[in-house]
């Protein structure tokens, strides 16, 4: 089980306290400057495609052993197999967290309960697989004998940014003849302008949803059911166009799709960790089960490196803790995720979720609200486009934002010189970021492009980046299903060591409960024009107000 330690107590956040303080005047551009081999100090590989540079990193030698020594004191070794083997580490909702058995390529049992759950895994991903096979081939029908040519993924949060998030991340190993679209908000724009792009004849909905309540997902899925039977007219068709994706056998009853069509994970897996379940088979219906198989290997291989690697040689554990020495000890709020590859546009999306969710949390693993800061910020879009929006501030702002720069080696299209062109900014946004332009360099290129006196004193001062903005580097020879796989769990197992070391629990996510009620109360009143008074006078006001509009 996991120990409740408070990370402020150990020895190692004292050392960790006095080292920062000791180094306030730390430079990135020093520490290069004295040690020319940082790069191989502090650059750790993966496999042989995929490598992990920190060195551009506030950190010393020194700073990093003491970090990893957190990590010892907090039994990070000890959490990392109550993980692995089923314990019920996920207190508050007594469950399982086991997303790593869905992704255990090796097989080996895995027992929750004194049940080995490996079995029932592999029948859904033989029951998965069997389904891509029947659309695939045509042998699935629409209603009317059409092939299926679109699939609708109607779901939220976990059970939407994931498979949004890998299908367009996995674009160019996208299947011939299948459209994937994802339907989440509870807007109706979302499913009315989803539903004017697909034929009824030949659309495939997925039902995605641990739960089946939520109220965005039910709503959109009785929505598209309405569209649907308006075109079949039979309730008997529904079973050749709706699936579901649930750990709720009853509510799909109800739901009135038949459990033959209904793909089942378990509590033991959490909503933002589920691409590996069930919530998975928009991505394998996408880019074939050979695709997704693939995967969970990379992701496999990664749990397996997290697993049994040296924490100092452990890439999800030095980032974490890396993350930490920002987020508590410089103050920093927010990282960035900035992905040098257009098809992994929604992937720091997807880990606002995986983090936020997670680590979000205030209250740590005693019951006691905690007196340092937790899970940070995550935001970000992909490189360049981040570049011309929001990377001013990241230079030049007044906020230190730890950013992790990932980029493929190979495109996917290398169409003429773009690639080098992405990636020249991939280089440059760390070397500027780390090392900046002094004072001197940017008089010098001002006199030399013969400027006067008077307008190189007037400009310098904005001209000069002060650097020393770390960074992390990540760079994959290509991103393919199993280095995405890798990626992925790599972010996973990093909020994972976190939120041990945080002495939080990662896997609830109570927060979001309290609008959920809220609105839940607040919907019937919507229902009349009656005037509201039952809240504080700025609700009230709200609702009367769109009562006079509406
Ligand atoms: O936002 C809360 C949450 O429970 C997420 O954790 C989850 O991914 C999402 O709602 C969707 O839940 P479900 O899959 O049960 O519809």
């Amino acid at each position: 089980m996991l120990k409740n330690i408070q990370p402020t107590q150990t020895k190692a956040w004292s050392t960790l306290q006095s080292l920062f303080d000791d180094h306030a005047e730390m430079q990135i551009s020093e520490l290069f400057a004295e040690d020319a081999q940082r790069f191989d100090t502090f650059s750790r590989q993966f496999n042989e495609d995929f490598l992990l540079d920190f060195s551009k990193n506030l950190i010393t030698e020194e700073i990093l052993a003491s970090l990893l020594d957190l990590a010892e004191e907090v039994d990070l070794s000890g959490a990392i197999k109550a993980q692995f083997s089923g314990e019920k580490i996920n207190i508050t909702e007594q469950r399982a967290v086991l997303h790593t058995a869905l992704r255990n390529r090796s097989n080996t049992p895995v027992f929750v309960d004194g049940e080995d759950v490996m079995p029932k895994i592999n029948e859904v991903l033989a029951q998965m697989k069997a389904f891509c096979e029947k659309v695939h081939s045509g042998e699935w029908l629409g209603y009317t004998g059409k092939r299926i040519t679109d699939v609708v993924n109607i779901g939220i949060g976990g059970s939407d940014l994931g498979p949004y998030m890998v299908t367009e991340a996995l674009r160019p190993y996208k299947v011939d003849g299948i459209e994937t679209h994802f339907v989440s908000n509870v807007d109706g724009t979302h499913i009315v302008e989803t539903l004017t792009k697909v034929d009824p004849e030949t659309t495939l909905f997925l039902i995605a949803s641990k739960t089946f309540t939520t109220q965005e997902t039910m709503t959109n899925a009785h929505s598209a059911r309405d569209w649907f039977l308006n075109f079949a007219q039979d309730e008997a068709f529904v079973a050749k166009h709706f699936a579901a994706l649930s750990t709720n056998a009853a509510a799909v009853t109800e739901f009135g799709i038949d459990t033959a069509n209904m793909f089942q994970f378990w509590d033991w897996v959490g909503g933002r960790y589920s691409i590996w379940s069930a919530i998975g088979l928009s991505i394998a219906l996408t880019v074939g089960f050979d695709n997704y198989e693939e995967l969970l290997a990379g992701a496999h291989e990664m749990d397996q490196h997290f697993a049994t690697t040296d924490f100092k040689d452990n890439i999800p554990v030095l980032l974490a803790v890396i993350g930490i020495w920002y987020n508590n000890f410089y103050g920093a709020e927010s990282e960035a995720i900035l992905p040098y590859d257009q098809y992994m546009h929604r992937f720091p999306a997807y880990f606002q979720q995986g983090n936020m969710e997670s680590n979000g949390k205030c209250t740590d693993r005693n019951g006691d609200p905690v007196d340092y800061q937790t899970g940070p910020i995550i935001w970000g879009e992909p490189g360049t486009n981040g570049q011309h929006a929001f990377y001013q501030l990241v230079h030049q702002g007044t906020k230190l934002i730890p950013c992790d720069f990932i980029a493929p080696a190979v495109s996917h299209n290398p169409a003429g010189d773009h690639h080098p062109k992405l990636l020249s900014n991939f280089f440059a946004q760390t070397e500027a970021l780390a090392f900046g332009k002094t004072k001197m360099q940017v008089e010098s290129e001002f006199t030399a492009s013969g400027k006067s006196a008077e307008e190189v004193a007037d400009l310098v001062p904005y001209k000069v980046f002060e650097g020393n903005k770390p960074t992390n580097s990540i760079l994959v020879k290509k991103i393919t299903p199993k280095t995405l796989g890798q990626l992925i769990a790599m972010y996973e197992q990093k909020i994972f060591t976190q939120g041990v070391i945080w002495n939080i629990f990662t896997f609830d996510q109570w927060g979001v409960e309290l609008g959920k009620q809220l609105a839940g109360q607040i919907l019937p009143e919507l229902s009349n024009d009656q005037c509201v008074e039952s809240h504080d006078c700025s609700t009230n006001g709200l609702i009367n107000a769109w009562k006079a509009w509406k």
